[in-house]
C-alpha cells in the first residue's frame, strides 16, 4: 500500500470510530494536514448526524465549509467530544511530535479541549524515542533569534522555517537532533522560553487513541 492508502485507512478508521458515537449536538475538532484532510472528506459523508467542527487551521476550515460542514468557533462551543488529527510522531506512550504543517498552537489548543483525542497516521509516523522528525517551535517573530540560541543550550539544531508564518501570524523554528527521552518535561522546558508560542511535543495532552496505518490493517493503539 501507498502511504496516501495508508493515511485513507486510518482516516476511515476514524470516522468508523466516531460515527456510532455522535449525537445530534456533537462538535469533533478537526486537525491539519494530508491525513486530516482525507478525515475531512470522509466526514462530509455523515454531515447531519453531528453538529459542527472546530478546526484547528484556515485551511482545515476551508475544506470543512466546502463540504458543507458547519464550522464554529472555539469559543463559541461548550465542549468537543472528539479531536480527530494526524501527527509527524507518535511513540508508545502516545505522546506525539506535531506541527509539521505549522498548525501545532491551535492543535494543541483544540486537543486540550476534546474529551478524546484520536491520531491518525501512517506507520512511518510511530517511533520509540521522539525527536528524529525535526521539532517545530512557534515563535514570536521579533524573539526568533533569542528562543534559537536558548534551543541551541538544550542541545538542539534550530533552523528558522523560511516564507512560513502560522495562522497566528508567527514564525516556526525547526529543531534538529534532538533525542526526547523525557517529553513531559522537555515540552514544559520549551514552553518556559520567552518568545515560545508553544511546540510541538504533545505530552500534557497526549492522544487517548492511535489510529495506526500498516499494511497488514489498521492498528489501534490505546
Ligand atoms: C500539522 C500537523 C500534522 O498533523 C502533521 O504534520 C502530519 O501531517 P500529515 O498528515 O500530512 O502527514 O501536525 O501541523
Amino acid at each position: 500500500m501507498t502511504q496516501d492508502e495508508l493515511k485513507q485507512a486510518t482516516a476511515r478508521a476514524a470516522i468508523n470510530y466516531i460515527a456510532p458515537r455522535l449525537e445530534d449536538d456533537s462538535i469533533v475538532g478537526v486537525g491539519t494536514g494530508s491525513t486530516a484532510n482525507f478525515f475531512i472528506d470522509y466526514l462530509a459523508e455523515i454531515k447531519g448526524t453531528f453538529d459542527g467542527t472546530v478546526a484547528s487551521s484556515e485551511a482545515s476550515a476551508e475544506r470543512l465549509k466546502s463540504h458543507g460542514i458547519p464550522v464554529y468557533e472555539l469559543n463559541a462551543v461548550d465542549s468537543i467530544q472528539f479531536y480527530v488529527d494526524g501527527a509527524d510522531e507518535a511513540n508508545p506512550a502516545l505522546e506525539l511530535i506535531k506541527g509539521g504543517g505549522a498548525a501545532l498552537t491551535r492543535e494543541k489548543i483544540v486537543a486540550a479541549c476534546a474529551e478524546e483525542f484520536i491520531c491518525i497516521a501512517d506507520e512511518s509516523k510511530w517511533v520509540k524515542v521522539l525527536g528524529e522528525f525535526p521539532l517545530p517551535v512557534e515563535v514570536i517573530p521579533m524573539a526568533r533569534s533569542l528562543v534559537a540560541r536558548e534551543l541551541v543550550k538544550l542541545g538542539g539544531d534550530p533552523v528558522y522555517r523560511q516564507g512560513v508564518i502560522t495562522d497566528n501570524g508567527n514564525a516556526i523554528l525547526d529543531v534538529y537532533n534532538l533525542s526526547i527521552e523525557n517529553p513531559t518535561s522537555f515540552e514544559e522546558t520549551i514552553n518556559n522560553i520567552t518568545g515560545v508560542v508553544t511546540n510541538g511535543i504533545f505530552a500534557k495532552r497526549s492522544a487517548n487513541i492511535l489510529l495506526l496505518g500498516t499494511s497488514t490493517g489498521v492498528k489501534t493503539i490505546t
